[in-house]
């Protein structure tokens, strides 16, 4: 990737920008403001999700951007209360409201029904979840579908029953919170992989061996960690409240980390002492 203008393209042909726009945590009243802020400095794709209760906030962005729907790439996802066919379909329909649109461009199942959870039905309700997507996306309602937080044993279970395969697997991803087989097996399975929380929640951006590997490029921390994910394949979704941050988040296309600061940075402690396993969740 060059830069931020440059495309993944999926495994169905449609193509997504290479970084994108976080909102988790921000609120459907100040959603409009900084999506338009996003949008005017440069960002195409914007993730949100059902459960991020922000989407009729970012509708109004959209509606009012000046930037073109086809040149927006949006997302949404269908939040854990709503799995299994008719439930995940009542769920699109509320986010394409809320969104005020008529298509989204990548939809997603937020997380996969665990057998801690579900027991031995999990695999038959992530099927069942994923049958509806692969629905949406056979009638032209979304351009693309996908997975979240989904490890590989939940896909491997998902394949067993998909007609369809997923596009995209969006994972917790920062230093210090690697999910290196996931990340292995969805980039082999022809996936784009997206990183949510990739500043880990801003606490990464305190960390003086990533402060001292920017120091020698000019870039800040958050710049340095987008630029390792970037190095790894992924798709980081920064967020901020802030149109300089906004701005500086993008601009990570024109240095290279060495495989020694690669590795510097994958070293580092996890910074905020927790990471959300998809078997154990219980929300
Ligand atoms: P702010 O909104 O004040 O910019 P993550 O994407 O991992 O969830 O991290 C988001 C956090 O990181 C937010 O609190 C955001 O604060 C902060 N942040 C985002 N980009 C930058 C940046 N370039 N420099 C400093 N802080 C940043």
């Amino acid at each position: 990737m060059a830069s931020a203008q440059d495309t993944f393209t999926l495994k169905n042909g449609v193509t997504m920008p290479c970084i994108g726009f976080g909102t988790y945590d921000t609120s459907d009243e100040d959603a409009c403001r900084v999506v338009l802020d996003a949008i005017e400095v440069g960002y195409r794709l914007i993730d949100t999700a059902a459960i991020y209760k922000n989407e009729a906030g970012i509708g109004k962005a959209i509606a009012t951007s000046g930037v073109s729907r086809e040149e927006l790439f949006i997302t949404s996802k269908v939040w854990n209360t709503h799995r299994g066919y008719d439930k995940t379909m009542e769920s699109f329909e509320a986010s394409l409201e809320r969104l005020g649109l008529t298509y989204i461009d990548l939809f997603l199942i937020h997380w996969p029904a665990n057998e801690k959870q579900f027991g031995a039905d999990a695999e038959q309700i992530n099927a069942d979840t994923w049958r509806a997507l692969e629905d949406l996306y056979q009638a032209d309602r979304v351009r693309a579908i996908g997975l979240s937080n989904f490890k590989p044993h939940h896909i491997e279970g998902l394949m067993k029953h998909a007609k369809i395969e997923p596009m995209v697997n969006q994972i917790e991803y920062y230093p210090g919170r690697m999910q290196a087989e996931t990340l292995e097996y969805s980039l082999e399975q022809g996936m784009v992989v997206e990183a949510w929380s990739p500043l880990g929640r801003g606490k990464t951006l305190t960390n003086e061996s990533i402060a001292a590997i920017g120091a020698r490029y000019g870039k800040s921390n958050a710049q340095v960690c987008l630029r390792w994910l970037i190095q790894q394949g992924m798709l980081p979704l920064p967020k901020s409240g802030n149109i300089e941050r906004m701005a500086q988040n993008l601009d990570v296309f024109d240095f290279e980390l060495t495989p020694g600061e690669m590795e510097i940075i994958t070293q580092q402690e996890n910074p905020t002492g927790r990471f959300w396993d998809a078997d154990e969740i219980d929300f």
